[in-house]
């Protein structure tokens, strides 16, 4: 059991968990609380109140709370503004909500700024809106906007870094968008650490969202990865915003994906899918089209599954290679799939289907940078590794899906019906697909493979 800490006295030394914000006045090597390992760092105490303090001096006054029933509350369905891109309103649930707190998370260069920049020129038609920028300079953000052709309009901009300054002006200013770009560059006198440090982005970031809560600003925060991927700063943060959107991507392709992973206002899950050009991003529509690399002929190795993001299918390459191996133990590689889940399915398809790779490095990868965590992909690693291992394409114009038990069985996945529409949609001739899945009668202009065992599926090859 572990007994909370008093809080500790303004100005002394302390750790905090960069995970999860714990603090302990000794340090050591794991977080106590999170279990993280070498995640805790130094920093000065602050005084929570002081910011909050600082706040409400700011101009806005907290509301006395007291206690009501269910019956008393008026509910209103929440006030929703299109950003002028429909994938991100699809991601933020339909559209941003009014006095919504919105945290973007992303590698460096990967087009957060520039997402933010356009999505907030359309808006400033017809909201008053204020961009503060921590990062660049005036002029940079200046330069850029023309470059998107963002109109010149209502976009009001703010190069400032201190929050009480931030608050000041926002208070006196009253937008009703606000960007913060970014929450990692933002600090408080009120705290002594270092600007970054995780006292500063969580104290920094519990003002500015009770800036919003109270006055009913959307808030944009533009948040920082860490090279794991995590959002920089304490976990916490993801535990004050309503939404939290991560871009997706590889920093070679052209193509970002926004993903939802906490949304109160709409599914999690839900990807949209941009393109950057020269005029900043752009949407796709279409975004199936973009993870299908059309091969001149069929190529031994490669596989197009349906996976589904969010709340529509998707069509997307798996490629595998499999080479012999010289290494004591084989390698088993995966980007953008679960490793471990090659593994087991290389051990199902030794059991079941009697081909071994244990001599064999196998890679597979899904093409255009997507993140597929669905089982549903399994069938199709099975049969991409399997076609490199032969050297022999699968036959040209088909789609796979399907999830592998251990017992060698093919099981359904959700939404089968709709998978194979997009299939149909986009010209397949054939699909292999779990039996429990397939409808009784194939739609026209497809042969629907119906499998229920691994076995079934190799001999179909
Ligand atoms: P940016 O939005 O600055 O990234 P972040 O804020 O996430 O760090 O994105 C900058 C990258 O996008 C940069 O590598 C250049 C590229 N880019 C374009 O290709 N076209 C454009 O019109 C713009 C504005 C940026
Ligand atoms: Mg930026």
């Amino acid at each position: 059991m572990t007994i909370k800490a008093k809080p500790a006295k303004p100005g002394k030394k302390i750790y905090t968990c960069r995970e999860c914000g714990a603090q302990a006045s000794k340090w050591s090597g794991q977080c106590g609380d999170c279990g993280a390992w070498n995640s805790l760092t130094e920093e000065v105490a602050a005084t929570v109140s002081k910011a909050s303090r600082h706040a409400r001096a700011a101009g806005f006054s907290g509301v006395l709370s007291s206690i009501c029933s269910l019956g008393d509350i008026e509910t209103h369905a929440e006030v929703r503004s299109p950003t002028g891109f429909s994938e991100l309103d699809r991601v933020l649930g339909g559209g941003m909500v009014h006095g919504s707190v919105v945290l973007l998370g992303g590698d460096p260069g990967i087009g957060k700024s520039t997402l933010l920049q356009q999505a907030i020129g359309r808006l400033s038609q017809t909201l008053p809106t204020l961009y503060v920028t921590g990062e660049e300079s005036l002029q940079q953000v200046g330069l850029r906007a023309q470059r998107l052709g963002v109109s010149e309009g209502d976009l009001r901009l703010l190069a400032e870094t201190q929050l009480e300054r931030i608050l000041t002006l926002a208070v006196e200013e009253q937008p009703r968008v606000m960007v913060i770009d970014s929450i990692q560059t933002v600090f408080s006198d009120q705290i002594q650490s270092a600007p970054g440090s995780v006292s500063q982005v969580r104290e920094c970031a519990a003002a500015l969202v009770q800036y919003a809560k109270q006055t009913g600003t959307a808030l944009f925060l533009v948040g920082h990865v860490t090279k794991e991927g995590a959002l920089a700063g304490p976990r916490v943060l993801e535990h004050m915003v309503d939404t939290v959107l991560y871009f997706e991507g590889e920093s070679d392709s052209r193509y970002r994906l926004i993903r939802a992973v906490k949304n109160r206002f709409g599914a999690v899950n839900e990807v949209g899918v941009f393109a950057m050009t020269d005029k900043g991003l752009r949407e796709v529509s279409n975004p199936s089209a973009i993870f299908v690399s059309r091969h001149e002929r069929a190529v031994p190795g490669s596989v197009i599954m349906v996976t589904r993001e969010g709340s529509r299918p998707l069509l997307v390459e798996v490629q595998a290679l499999v080479a012999e191996s010289h290494a004591p133990s084989p390698r088993r590689v995966t980007v953008g799939l679960d490793q471990n889940r090659l593994a087991m399915l290389l051990a199902v398809l030794q059991r079941h289907g009697g081909i071994t790779m244990y001599d064999q490095d196998v890679f597979v990868n899904a093409v255009g940078g997507v993140r597929i965590s669905e089982t549903a992909s399994d069938l199709a690693v099975v049969l991409a590794a399997l076609s490199s291992l032969r050297d022999r394409p699968l036959p040209a114009e088909m789609a796979v899906f399907g999830e592998i038990g251990l017992a060698g069985e093919i099981r359904p996945v959700q939404n089968g019906q709709e998978r194979l529409r997009e299939v149909v949609q986009h010209g397949f001739k054939r699909i292999i697909m779990p039996k429990a899945n397939a409808p009784k009668q194939a739609p026209r202009g497809i042969e629907v493979i119906a499998v229920q065992r691994l076995g079934e599926a190799i001999e179909h090859l």
